[in-house]
């Protein structure tokens, strides 16, 4: 034995029972157990049994239709993006195990990179493994102790969690507020290191940034600017870039956040940039160097769907179409709406409280139709909406569809 530590005979005996490190969700769990005691099904379980294309699948034995998936441009169950797959599967095997910086890096990596820096324009591309993880490693990477990040209130938890783990300084603004941007920037000492974080489409109202205004101001402050644009990627804009095209602005914002979980129909988060120094990111951030890279199958089908959106004017038009259909339609029922105008492929109901808004998602899910139902923290204001994401081959009679099961679900609750 060593001399110095003194070892106990016998075992001893536990003073106290300590913190139970769970108890911490009671209320969470409270409130779960509410709402399940009263025989519903449970809203944040759904099981999809069988998916018959991207706007149709098996939910809880019943033919649904899908309107809460984000799969923008139903790209999912695109021929030649399954066959991409199904080659680079045949090809190369089912996983890398490997970081990209060991070998994790295989051509399909590379041609991916290739396929987002063609989609831009840009003359960087970095493939993630998630955009949970291009966001968490961006941010945290680039702005560190003793710098300052600006960002919207409502800022996904990816975008949070990255300057958390940063140490950045971080100052919020009102959501969508461009005085209060300002504001907070001004303060902001004029040799500090400045990033100002936004996203294009905000993904709980489905409302868009008023980034020709906000880009302007934070680059007269001189700070960089990161735009998540997980929402607006395949769909907004001429060339399906996002918001920051759409407003003109995509050569002003210094770093493009994005994700293949949502228009391009796979998993997997990407950054783009024009920074002349941006490919340094790969050695020095953690969450692109400590995981292993996606599996080359993803990588083909990412890639051959976001070749296959640089063509796809087509197919934003009709998603434009539904999107106007729907928030129309559901307006007319009398429903409430996070936004007075459609503004992108999401549309969010309005419910008056959890409880009938839980009400409301059983009743859709009854009658064959998945939303999203969010409620508090991750909504703004406390409020509790039906999010709705529609998807560029929801066919005009389906949007009809939707409406007449929205019409008959809401009769049913007594919310219209
Ligand atoms: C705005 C925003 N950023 C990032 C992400 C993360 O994307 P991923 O699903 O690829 O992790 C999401 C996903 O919901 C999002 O809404």
């Amino acid at each position: 034995m060593s001399e110095g530590i003194s070892q106990p005979d016998q075992p001893q005996e536990l003073e106290g029972e300590g913190k139970d490190l769970f108890s911490k969700f009671d209320d969470i769990i409270a409130l779960r157990e509410g709402l399940l005691s009263q025989g519903r099904e449970d809203p944040f379980n759904l099981v999809m049994e069988k998916v018959l294309s991207p706007t149709r699948a098996i939910c809880n034995g019943r033919e649904t239709i899908l309107l809460g998936t984000y799969n923008y441009m139903g790209m999912t169950f695109d021929p030649d993006v399954v066959e991409a797959g199904k080659q680079a599967l045949a090809d190369f095997g089912s996983g890398t195990t490997g970081s990209r910086v060991l070998n994790g890096t295989y051509q399909g990596h590379k041609e991916c990179e290739q396929a987002l820096k063609d989609f831009y324009d840009m003359d960087h591309a970095m493939v993630f493994s998630t955009g949970y993880q291009a966001n968490l490693g961006i941010i945290s990477t680039i702005a560190g102790k003793g710098d300052y990040i600006v960002l919207d209130i409502d800022s996904h938890a990816s975008i949070w969690d990255g300057c958390a783990m940063g140490q950045a300084e971080v100052v919020p603004f009102k959501h969508n507020d461009i005085e209060a941007m300002e504001k907070r920037l001004k303060r902001i000492p004029a040799d500090a290191g400045k990033l100002v974080v936004l996203e294009g489409v905000y993904s709980m109202l489905g409302d868009v940034a008023p980034l020709k205004e906000m880009v302007a101001i934070a680059k007269k402050y001189g700070a960089m600017v990161l735009v998540d644009e997980a929402h607006s990627m395949g769909f907004i804009g001429e060339n399906g870039r996002g918001v920051v095209e759409d407003a003109g602005v995509i050569d002003d914002v210094d770093f493009i956040i994005g994700t293949f979980s949502k228009s391009v129909g796979t998993v997997g988060g990407f950054c783009v940039s024009n920074h002349p120094k941006f490919e340094i990111m790969r050695l020095v951030c953690r969450p692109y160097v400590f995981t292993a890279s996606l599996p080359p199958s993803v990588v083909a089908t990412a890639e051959t769907s976001i070749r296959k959106l640089m063509h796809g004017s087509n197919k934003r038009a009709h998603l434009w179409e539904n999107s106007k259909n729907l928030h129309k339609g559901l307006r007319e029922l009398g429903f409430k709406l996070g936004t007075e105008e459609p503004q992108s492929a999401i549309i969010a109901v309005v419910m008056p409280d959890l409880e009938q808004g839980a009400a409301m998602w059983e009743a859709l899910i009854r009658n064959g139709l998945y939303v999203n139902l969010a409620r508090p923290p991750a909504t703004p204001a406390n409020m509790t909406l039906l999010r709705c994401s529609l998807c560029a081959e929801h066919s005009e009679e389906e949007v009809g569809q939707i409406l007449e099961i929205f019409e008959k679900s809401g009769k049913e609750v007594g919310i219209i």
